[in-house]
């Protein structure tokens, strides 16, 4: 029986809409500075969160931003060899989800798990046995977009409640959001 919860994180608009042309559709410091807390908080002092994603989603991070610090970075792709060579030390290369928990687990401080896109990558954690939660920020607005988040199955997920995530709405400049939760029943 294998411990690691999959913990999917994202911000997606009204139609669902998580990125368009390799890159955000918006920028919204407050939103990634959310995404940072929640990806790195641990608490456990002595441990790390990791977090998942697939190859595409790691060459949208802007460089000076990778890898993503205090988290163990796990990427995805079919082409581990080749991507193996690209990645700075320390970015563990995977060739499935499946292999990204192997490695998770044969770890002792890893705390957390976090599966932080794109589409593909979050489809297959929604699907795997080992999904825990899905923290979706909900953009209230349109954004033309090329890159969607999965539905979320109703009968499989429901919306829950969490301490220390705000409730109400959030606003940075002219576009308001939520921070949500949804829970596998
Ligand atoms: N709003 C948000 O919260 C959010 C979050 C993340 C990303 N994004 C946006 O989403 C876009 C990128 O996402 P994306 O959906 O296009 O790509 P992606 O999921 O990040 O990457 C796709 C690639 O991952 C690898 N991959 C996918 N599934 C795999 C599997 N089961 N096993 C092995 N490898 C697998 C493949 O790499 P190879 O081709 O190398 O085999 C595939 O081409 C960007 O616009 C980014 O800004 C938004």
């Amino acid at each position: 029986m294998c411990k690691t919860k999959l913990n999917l994180i994202a911000a997606a608009c009204e139609n669902m809409g998580i990125g368009a042309n390799g890159a955000l559709p918006w920028r919204l410091k407050k939103e990634m500075a959310y995404f940072s807390t929640m990806t790195i908080k641990v608490k456990d002092p002595s441990k790390v969160n990791a977090v998942i994603m697939g190859r595409r989603t790691w060459e949208c991070i802007p460089p000076k931003y990778k890898p993503l610090s205090e988290r163990v970075n796990i990427v995805l792709t079919h082409n581990v060899d080749v991507l193996k060579e690209k990645v700075p030390e320390g970015v563990i290369v995977v060739p499935s989800i499946d292999e990204a928990i192997s490695y998770i687990e044969g770890r002792e401080d890893i705390e957390s798990t976090w599966v932080i896109g794109g589409s593909s990558i979050y489809q297959a954690a929604m699907e795997h046995p080992n999904c825990g939660k899905i923290y979706l920020t909900e953009i209230q607005r349109s954004f033309e977009c090329d890159t969607f988040f999965p539905k979320i199955p109703q009968e499989v997920f429901k919306q829950v409640k969490e301490d220390e995530i705000p409730e109400e709405k959030q606003t940075e400049g002219d576009i308001s959001y939520y921070f949500r939760v949804y829970k596998m029943l």
